[in-house]
């Protein structure tokens, strides 16, 4: 199966552009199967009820989410109702879950979201090695064909470290959250496929998705002007993870940003 990954999506200039590009990127690259990481796509973050809807109308199969997906409480519900959004599965949250198995017919897909704790200390995230410890057993007792986690991280190091500790152990790994992909793609040697991140989908020219004045402003003169979402052309950015039915490891890998 080849699965299309795409990172955070950022407000409603993000949505849009993923409605546009993912089903010309998932007939591109003759994809199997979409996974969105939407943590972002409400305006000032997070993740609605009406976000949710347009990332599966833009052909996702299954949302992920980070630290940002319990801002908005309408969304809370939809994760109990909805078994294709998730948000990371080792968060305090008493509403849907971190994993998600998608039925293709003849095989299946299960998809992990977990958070990172280095440096996103305030969300009393749960040791993710461990948790992903239990997902995988949970997605071995489902019979799935292939397993992908989403680490939703700050810190590379530990985004690695996951990466080099579930080598051999599920299909892929690939990081969200930092909005800025890095160029280390590649197969383990245990062959899971990896990447620290796969940057994000938004404004181009932005910090992170956000107005570049309102940042440099924050950063040069302490002037805490409220975040908002940049309003220039997008980018979207992700990769592709093409995984063997039979061994559930990944044969062949690549990422774009365009
Ligand atoms: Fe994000
Ligand atoms: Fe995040």
């Amino acid at each position: 199966m080849r699965v299309l990954c795409i990172g955070d999506v950022c407000s409603t200039a993000g949505t849009d552009y993923a409605i546009k590009i993912v089903p010309k990127l998932k007939k591109e690259y003759s994809c199997n199967a979409v996974i969105i990481n939407g943590e972002n796509s409400a305006i000032g973050n997070g993740t609605t009820v009406e976000t949710a809807e347009a990332l599966f109308s833009a052909g996702a199969d299954i949302i992920t989410g980070g630290n940002h997906s319990l801002r908005h409480r309408n969304f809370h519900t939809f994760l109990d109702e909805n078994p294709f959004a998730i948000r990371p599965h080792n968060i305090p949250c008493d509403y849907g879950s971190g994993y998600a198995l998608l039925d293709m017919g003849k095989r299946s897909l299960a998809v992990i979201n977990l958070l990172g704790q280095v440096y996103l200390e305030g969300y009393k995230a749960e040791n993710p090695f461990k948790v992903a410890d239990e997902l995988i057993e949970r997605a071995r007792l489902d019979g799935a064909n292939a397993v992908i986690v989403d680490f939703h991280a700050e810190a590379t190091s530990e985004k690695r470290a996951l990466g080099f500790y579930l080598d051999g152990k599920v299909s892929a790994v690939f990081g969200t959250h930092t909005h800025i992909q890095t160029s280390d793609i590649q197969i383990l040697n245990n062959g899971t496929g990896y990447i620290t991140d796969i940057g994000m989908t938004g404004p181009k020219d932005s910090v992170l998705g956000v107005k570049k004045e309102i940042i440099i402003a924050r950063l040069k003169d302490n002037d805490m002007h409220k975040f908002e979402f940049a309003d220039t052309p997008c980018i979207i950015s992700g990769c592709v993870f093409e995984i063997d039915d039979n061994t559930g490891k990944t044969c062949a890998c690549q990422s774009f940003c365009v």
